[in-house]
Parts: C-alpha cells; sequence; structure tokens
C-alpha cells in the first residue's frame, strides 16, 4: 500500500487560462505544453489501516488540504476509508510560477492510484489530476502535450503529441523571485471574465494551437517562438485588464524581455515563454544552449537558472 511517483512540470506554449466549470476544472480552452526534467515533483504515498489521519509532510496547511481533498477522490474510486501518509519533494522553488501544482498533483495521483492498487489509463490519471490541478493533466503524458478542453469531466484530459526525444528543445528558466506568489492560478483565473480582452483571447486560441502544431511538425523554433510569445503576452494582458487586475511581471521579467528582443536582433534564436509568475522561462533549441546561457550570465549574472529539457511523464519509481 505504499508507492512512490515522480513528475514533471511543463510549460505550457499555449495557456490554460479560465475554466467553465471550476470544481471540474475544465478549461475553456485546450493548451499544448512539454515537460520539463529539471523541474520535478516525487511524492510518495503510504495507506495503511493503523494511521489516525492523513499526514501531508513538506506541504504548508491550505495545500496539505488540496491533496487531502485529492487523496479523497482517488479514495471514493478505490473504495476505501484507509489514511495515508504524504511525502512530497520538489526539485525547484515552489509557488514561483515554475508550475509546482502541475508535477505536485500528478507525482501524486500516480503514486495514491498505485499504492491504492489502481490500475488506472493514462487517460484516467490525467483526467484525476486535472481534478487537483488544471496544469497537472498535462504532465502525465510523455513530452510534448495537449490537453484537449472537452465539454465534460470524461473527455478532458492530456494526451502526448511528441515523446521527448522527439525534439530536443531546452526550457532555460531564469528565477527572479523565488518567492511564494501573491495571487495563485486558481484565484488569479477565476475572474478571467472580467477582462474585456478575454472573448478575444478565446477566440483566437484555435489558430494559434493549429499554429504550435505545424512548428512540432516542422520542428521550426521560429514559428513556435513567435505564436508561443504571442499567446504568453496575450494571457497576461488578460490577466493584467481583469478586476482586480493581476500583475505577475516584476522589473526583472520586463529586463529579460527585452534583453530576449536584443538577442534576437543578433541573430540568437530564443523566445520567451512566462507562467502565472515573474519567472521567464527562454525556449531554444539544444544547439543555442550554450550561446543562451552565456547570454543569460553576462546580463543577469545574479539569477538562478534551470535548465530543462523535454522529459517523459509521471511514472512510478
Ligand atoms: O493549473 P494551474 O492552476 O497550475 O494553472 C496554470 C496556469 C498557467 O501556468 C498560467 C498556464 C498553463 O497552462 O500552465
Amino acid at each position: 500500500m505504499k508507492a512512490t511517483a515522480v513528475a514533471p512540470a511543463n510549460i505550457a506554449f499555449i495557456k490554460y487560462w479560465g475554466k467553465v466549470d471550476d470544481a471540474l476544472r475544465l478549461p475553456l480552452n485546450s493548451s499544448i505544453s512539454m515537460n520539463l526534467s529539471g523541474c520535478t515533483t516525487t511524492t510518495t504515498v503510504e495507506f495503511s489501516p493503523s494511521y489516525q489521519e492523513d499526514s501531508v509532510l513538506g506541504l504548508q496547511k491550505e495545500e496539505a488540504d488540496r491533496v487531502i481533498g485529492h487523496l479523497d477522490r482517488l479514495r471514493a474510486k478505490a473504495q476505501t476509508t484507509r489514511l495515508a501518509k504524504v511525502v512530497t519533494k520538489n526539485s525547484f522553488p515552489k509557488g514561483a510560477g515554475v508550475a509546482s501544482s502541475a508535477s505536485g498533483f500528478a507525482a501524486l495521483t500516480v503514486a495514491a492510484s498505485a499504492a491504492l492498487g489502481l490500475s488506472l489509463s493514462e487517460k484516467e490519471l490525467s483526467i484525476f489530476a486535472r481534478l487537483g490541478s488544471g496544469s497537472a493533466c498535462r504532465s502525465v503524458p510523455d513530452g510534448f502535450v495537449e490537453w484537449v478542453k472537452g465539454n465534460d469531466s470524461q473527455n478532458s484530459y492530456a494526451r502526448s503529441l511528441y515523446h521527448e526525444d522527439y525534439w530536443d528543445l531546452r526550457d532555460i528558466i531564469l528565477v527572479t523571485s523565488a518567492g511564494q506568489k501573491k495571487t495563485g492560478s486558481t484565484e488569479g483565473m477565476d475572474k478571467v471574465r472580467t477582462s474585456s480582452f478575454f472573448g478575444k483571447r478565446l477566440r483566437d486560441i484555435p489558430d494559434r494551437i493549429k499554429e504550435v502544431k505545424r512548428a512540432l511538425v516542422k520542428k521550426d523554433i521560429e514559428r513556435l517562438g513567435v505564436v508561443m510569445e504571442e499567446d504568453c503576452i496575450n494571457m497576461h494582458a488578460v490577466a493584467m485588464t481583469q478586476k482586480p487586475p493581476i500583475f505577475y511581471w516584476n522589473g526583472l521579467t520586463m529586463e529579460i524581455i527585452r534583453s530576449v528582443y536584443e538577442w534576437r536582433a543578433e541573430g540568437l534564436p530564443v523566445y520567451f515563454t512566462i507562467d502565472a509568475g515573474p519567472n521567464v522561462h527562454l525556449i531554444c533549441e539544444a544547439k543555442d544552449e550554450q550561446a543562451v546561457v552565456a547570454k543569460v550570465r553576462q546580463a543577469f549574472s545574479e539569477l538562478t537558472l534551470i535548465i530543462n529539457r523535454p522529459e517523459r511523464g509521471a511514472r512510478i519509481v
């Protein structure tokens, strides 16, 4: 009744921002992401008849309650009331816009379902992970992943478009702040409809998804980069125009964006994207990793970098 799973965080090329159904975490739009090798969560879950309460080590009260809520979903599926001990460890700073909830709920889902003896398909695991945290459903399948929005709980899940070794990309994360962000993504996207730009965002996304898929087929970094940056800026423009507005960027975020434009003008094919936090993800091909890192070290020597390759999905270890 004990299992350990590791799951990667993921970076969205086309972002999930807004839900049709809050409780079921059904998204208003489909999204596409890449799993990150350098940002993983390892979670061990043990169910035992001798436990008197659920214990969640390594997390704060609010997060622990969310974990217990998720265990309840899996216990209901396994028709058991056994209590659990959960130990979780991240390889990266929490709550700073690196998607710790994605890797966290993907690892928890895979570990807990194995510990309960449930043999769930990848689709079922992705659905359960989604109920814990939307973007977590994308950390279950391998490599480059699409979450097709669907219209009910059973058809809203993620599947792999390509395996992790399909395209040797890098995501170099520049950690501009490792602190806890003020507005988490759940709360942030609750008010998405209060932005007058949101309707336009939803109408534009299907074309952006098609463009990302064309870029992936051709392994065309410029094509991917242009549409990925557009979607990132668009998501943040929506967040900034919600009521109340949310500004996830800090001064450094903006300085890095400007530098990326300069580096590109000098001929370096590197593109940025930013999740619900101030950290910047620089996407480039493996052949340009050294050049990008050199530029970053020169201009932002004080920043911590996390270098990621495309990664497999969540798995038992
Ligand atoms: O599922 P959450 O609550 O981690 O929301 C993720 C939101 C973004 O990171 C901003 C976008 C995305 O698709 O990952």
